[in-house]
């Protein structure tokens, strides 16, 4: 077993690790004379076109996923995205029409419930991509057409390296969907896509120095409960941070866009109570700040994902994370790694078995 971990204590570490291949492997042969290229997907240039409304639909981590693409797919496609539970999309009366694209995202490629709502959509009409990690999996299978995220087999329960395969094949699509609909010139396009190669490098470097994460893990692990707030992409973030948080140290830990902390979540804090804030630069990044500091002034003990350079938020901060400068699209493949690592920290300061939590499985073949 110590071998089939490559060195590392857990799965999970390894597979944290193996994240910035994932990305370049995920990216490799996309570009081809400078424009983007998915030969997968079952569909002409005219069909594409023609799409006026995307449902993406998934479970877990891979729903997160989904949270990413609504606002690339809106932000440069122009083309509203839903984004939705498979247990709740396959019994609902959901809007599809001919012109409809469903995006089923399942690293296993075999949730019973993505699977039933991929059938439901394909019977009234929608045309179906699935993004999966297993090749010839029933999502797969059923699909349209099929975009592989290149993680390799994921070990460890709660998912990290397929999600970020499935934030960049989603960005691909919603690139993809920009430049047929002329949305995003070529040159663009072009850069865009470079940026998001270069954030395997931008994880690797968060990678190489987790000392400030083991800091904050120590500040929060006796806690009850944990609150995650961002806004835009960081409220993104921030669902997962909380899920993976959960998933594997038990800590009961929700996440808020952080401008609705005052209508609830902000009745929470006491002395001592563990925030995490994604305050990486985005669009909103000064009322992050203000919301911060009303966390800050109620004595919550605030944890901070921020930008290198940032010396300001070290001011309202009790631990600062610091990762690479990035940009707001991409944010979530960066700001999601030491999150990820952070629940680990905290699940083995809580003696809990990081790659095989309790009551989960690795995947949901049943409703
Ligand atoms: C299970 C796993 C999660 C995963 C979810 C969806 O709950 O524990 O890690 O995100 O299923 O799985 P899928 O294979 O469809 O992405």
């Amino acid at each position: 077993a110590g071998a089939e971990k490559g060195g590392y204590p857990d799965f999970m570490l390894k597979e944290i690790h193996e994240q910035p291949r994932v990305i370049r492997d995920t990216l490799a042969g996309r570009l081809v004379d400078g424009r983007l290229v998915i030969d997968e997907l079952d569909l002409s240039p005219e069909e594409l076109t023609l799409i006026d409304r995307v449902y993406v639909i998934a479970c877990g981590t891979s729903l997160h996923a989904g949270l990413v693409a609504k606002q690339l797919i809106e932000g440069w496609a122009r083309i509203p995205c839903e984004v939705e539970a498979a247990s709740e999309f396959r019994y609902r009366n959901a809007l599809i029409t001919p012109t409809t694209l469903v995006v089923a995202v399942s690293q296993s490629g075999e949730t019973a419930d993505t699977l039933a709502a991929i059938r439901d959509a394909r019977v009234r009409g929608a045309r179906v991509f699935g993004i999966t990690n297993v090749v010839g999996s029933p999502v797969a299978r059923e699909a349209d057409g099929v975009i592989y995220t290149k993680a390799n087999k994921e070990i460890a329960v709660a998912s990290t390296k397929s999600f970020l395969g499935q934030i960049v094949s989603l960005t691909l699509l919603a690139l993809l969907l920009a430049q047929v609909k002329g949305n995003l010139r070529q040159n663009q396009i072009h850069l865009l896509y470079k940026q998001l190669a270069s954030t395997a490098e931008q994880v690797e470097c968060i990678l190489q120095d987790t000392s400030r994460i083991q800091q904050a893990a120590q500040r929060c692990y006796q806690a009850s409960s944990a609150l995650f707030i961002g806004r835009g992409m960081g409220c993104v973030i921030a669902r997962e941070g909380a899920l993976k948080l959960k998933e594997i140290s038990y800590l009961h830990a929700e996440a808020y866009p952080a401008g609705e902390m005052k209508h609830g979540p902000i009745a929470l804090i006491e002395d001592g109570f563990p925030v995490i804030a994604v305050a990486t630069h985005g669009p909103i990044y000064d009322k992050v700040m203000s919301n911060i500091q009303e966390s800050k002034a109620r004595g919550a003990c605030v944890i901070a994902l921020a930008e290198q350079g940032d010396e300001e938020i070290q001011k309202y901060a009790d631990e600062v994370i610091y990762i690479p400068p990035v940009q707001d699209c991409f944010s979530a493949i960066t700001a999601s790694v030491p999150l990820q690592l952070l629940a680990r920290e905290i699940a083995l300061l809580k003696h809990c078995d990081v790659d095989q939590p309790r009551n989960l499985a690795k995947s949901v073949t049943v409703e």
